[in-house]
């Protein structure tokens, strides 16, 4: 598997794998308003202005995106695997690229927004949360979680 930083003209394999993932593993667990959320804040926009500031990483097999990350500043973000290729370990090896990258950068921590689908998994990747909030008051599916990881 190669690792590499995105460019413009992987935007269009980012979103459609982004939007399928968000669609058919997040929408399994989440509310369709949080659902609904994360599709707005992947649009084709707002992934090309991250990609445009070098912050979106992916990874290639075969010629084809299986899973991208982004690092700004000490926030990490859009962590996406292939909807047909979960718990293979790209996540893992994603997220082991862009902390030793944000190491790389002398950043002593690492920070994550995530929410209620994927908490877990950070947790194994030893990433404490620090803040919880209620995104729409009652149902658990819409907390948000901010958590860190000392690096
Ligand atoms: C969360 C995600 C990035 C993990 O990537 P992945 O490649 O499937 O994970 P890995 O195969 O590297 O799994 C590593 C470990 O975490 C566990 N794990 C993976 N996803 C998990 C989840 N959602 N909840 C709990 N545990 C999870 C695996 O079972 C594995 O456990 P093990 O080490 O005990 O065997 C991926 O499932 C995904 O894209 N989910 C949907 C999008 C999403 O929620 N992204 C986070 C946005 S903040």
């Amino acid at each position: 598997m190669k690792i590499r930083r995105a460019k413009l003209e992987d935007l269009k394999e980012i979103t459609n794998l982004r939007r399928k993932t968000i669609i058919k593993v997040n929408g399994k667990v989440l509310t369709k308003k949080h659902v609904n959320l994360l599709l707005k804040m992947n649009s084709k926009k707002n992934i090309s202005k991250k990609i445009k500031n070098k912050a979106v990483v992916i990874a290639i097999e075969n010629n084809k995106i299986v899973g991208t990350i982004e690092l700004f500043n000490k926030e990490i973000s859009g962590l996406y695997v292939k909807n047909n290729l979960i718990n293979k370990g790209i996540g893992t090896k994603l997220i082991g690229y862009i902390e030793k990258l944000a190491k790389n950068r002398k950043n002593k921590k690492v920070k994550i927004i995530c929410n209620y689908s994927s908490k877990e998994f950070y947790n194994k990747k030893g990433y404490k949360v620090i803040k919880e909030k209620i995104l729409n008051k009652c149902e658990p599916q819409e907390k948000i979680f901010i958590m860190e990881k000392k690096l």
